[in-house]
């Protein structure tokens, strides 16, 4: 079930209060990355309920001892990558974000092991909130849904290539966070336009702008060519966040 269908509009502007908004979330992260991040993660466990932080957290460690090790892989077109997860800098931004813009309904493109959805699971608030997020490895789709299920985390993972899923999804995204292939992020977020799935208001969150801008240039040209009000947090990778 869909809990929120906003207004379709494709078309971005650069009103004022979305970059005031920006601007504040920026200012904030610069300010915690001069002081210790960790100390922010520990305080960002406190947007869920007791219980659920435990859930999530035993998994977020779980997955964070794991990713040390670094994954690749290739899709059925021949496209090369590497399964790594959102870096430490990073997940405590994306939970703070979803707490600050209280998304109904946000998409992640590229699921992995799912630590990034977990960190993103972390900040919703919203009653029937959930995360809908796009893997196209079966098995690791399956096995992230097992682990969400597992800590109760309201997501559903769906299995199939972002580029054929995202067509057959319905309803808008007040959130959608990016971190498949580099490449792809344009041609994704025309999808998304293109079949109304975000419209005024959403928020864009891309990661390794930065650290594979090359790969991306397209995107990131995107915004400055439409003026949508964007700012790159600078962390290890570089974390693209936007307003539309
Ligand atoms: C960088 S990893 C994601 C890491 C995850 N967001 C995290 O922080 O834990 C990218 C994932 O996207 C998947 N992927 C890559 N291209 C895709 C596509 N076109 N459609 C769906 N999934 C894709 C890969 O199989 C991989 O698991």
């Amino acid at each position: 079930m869909y809990h929120n269908d906003k207004d379709k509009t494709a078309e971005g502007s650069a009103d004022a209060y979305s970059l005031i908004q920006i601007t504040r979330i920026g200012d904030d992260l610069n300010l915690m990355s001069a002081q210790n991040r960790s100390s922010f993660a520990n305080m960002n466990t406190t947007y869920t309920s007791a219980a659920t932080t435990e859930q999530y957290l035993d998994q977020i460690l779980e997955l964070e001892r794991m990713s040390k090790q670094g994954e690749s892989y290739s899709d059925s077109h021949g496209r090369y990558g590497w399964r790594n997860p959102v870096r430490g800098d990073t997940g405590p931004i994306l939970t703070k974000l979803v707490r600050d813009s209280d998304p109904s309904r946000i998409l992640e493109i590229g699921t992995g092991h799912g630590l990034s959805t977990l960190y993103l699971a972390q900040g919703l608030t919203a009653q029937g909130a959930r995360i809908h997020t796009l893997e196209f490895d079966p098995e690791v789709a399956k096995s992230t849904q097992e682990r969400m299920d597992r800590c109760a985390a309201p997501v559903e993972v769906i299995w199939g290539d972002a580029n054929q899923t995202i067509p057959r999804l319905s309803g808008s995204f007040d959130l959608v966070f990016f971190d498949a292939q580099k490449n792809q992020y344009y041609n994704q977020l025309m999808l998304l336009i293109h079949h109304g799935l975000i419209g005024k208001g959403a928020m864009l969150v891309a990661d390794n702008v930065t650290d594979r801008k090359i790969e991306c240039q397209d995107f990131l040209d995107w915004f400055d060519q439409e003026a949508i009000p964007h700012e790159i947090i600078e962390t290890e990778c570089g974390l693209l966040v936007a307003h539309l």
